[in-house]
């Protein structure tokens, strides 16, 4: 397994792959990796020769210094769980702060045509900024052919759809399902922070959102809304931030029901200190 800590390395391999006409697929990560993202490891292997994974955890997406400090940083049991899945065809890249932003921690301002105000972007803010500057990045060194990000997080899979789009970045991007524990809890590297007690009440997120897609076939987007709601003021460890019913294409908030468009619900809620984010297809 090779770990690669600074670009100039990493560059050198990726042309020496690039001239024998390999394909790369590329993963980026924030590290504490898990079996989520060893799903999106797993389907790069299946359509290209090597796959590239990105460990950094970047401050320029935290909107809060607490959250950056206390996430979870555990390279070695990363690499370790990368080798299980290969030890020939994945490329770890894990740089320093300094190796990709030098001496200036700072993102760049992108627009995403609306996509970056609606939810985690109205929560979370300058996220985006923050995750577009380091994906366009990574990209730049990294060179994949393609690349692949978790509908986890669905909003920033449209957002960096989006950047490559607007940018003619020339990397295909591909969505990847939710990876879910079995008690239905969508694996996150916060999920190892939770108490075991708000680890327990978690999966009431995913059960809740299972309901509100039974709910969705008969009632309007504002009645499902409210029905959560509801649920989750009655749950005492888990604080509801955002449900959001919105069409899957723009992500802005349904008012009235169409049949001709797609529809996906979004979750944010505290347990403990912790932010757990899900969602689910509607229609
Ligand atoms: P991170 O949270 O480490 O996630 C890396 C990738 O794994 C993302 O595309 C995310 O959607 C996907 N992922 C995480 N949990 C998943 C799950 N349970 N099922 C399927 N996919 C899952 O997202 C980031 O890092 C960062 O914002 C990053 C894109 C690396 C930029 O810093």
């Amino acid at each position: 397994m090779t770990v690669f800590k600074n670009k100039t390395d990493l560059i050198a391999f990726v042309d020496t792959l690039k001239s024998k006409r390999n394909t790369l697929g590329f993963v980026p990560t924030m590290g504490a990796l898990h079996q989520g993202h060893g799903s999106l490891i797993r389907k790069g292997l299946e359509q290209n020769d090597f796959v590239a994974v990105s460990i950094f955890v970047n401050p320029t997406q935290f909107d809060n210094n607490e959250d950056l400090v206390k996430y979870p940083r555990t390279l070695d049991s990363d690499v370790n769980l990368l080798n299980e899945i290969s030890e020939e065809k994945i490329i770890i890249y894990a740089p320093t702060v300094e190796d990709i932003y030098e001496t200036n921690v700072l993102s760049t301002s992108f627009s995403y045509d609306g996509l970056e105000h609606e939810m985690e972007g109205k929560f979370r803010d300058g996220h985006f900024d923050g995750v577009g500057t380091i994906v366009k990045r990574l990209f730049e060194i990294v060179r994949p052919n393609t690349a692949y990000f978790g509908e986890k997080d669905f909003q920033q899979l449209m957002i960096i759809k989006k950047l490559v789009e607007k940018h003619d970045l020339p990397v295909n991007v591909i969505g990847c399902e939710i990876h879910r524990t079995n008690d239905g809890l969508a694996m996150s590297s916060r999920n190892a922070r939770l108490k075991p007690a708000y680890r327990k009440a978690a999966p009431f997120i995913y059960k809740t959102l299972k309901l509100a897609k039974e709910k969705f076939d008969a009632k309007s987007a504002n009645k499902v809304t409210e029905w959560v709601t509801k649920q989750f003021a009655k749950q005492e460890l888990l604080e509801l931030e955002y449900f959001i019913i919105a069409d899957t294409k723009t992500l802005k908030t349904a008012k009235r029901k169409s049949n001709q468009k797609s529809y996906r619900a979004f979750i944010a809620v505290y347990a403990d200190d912790i932010r757990l984010i899900d969602n689910i297809a509607l229609n």
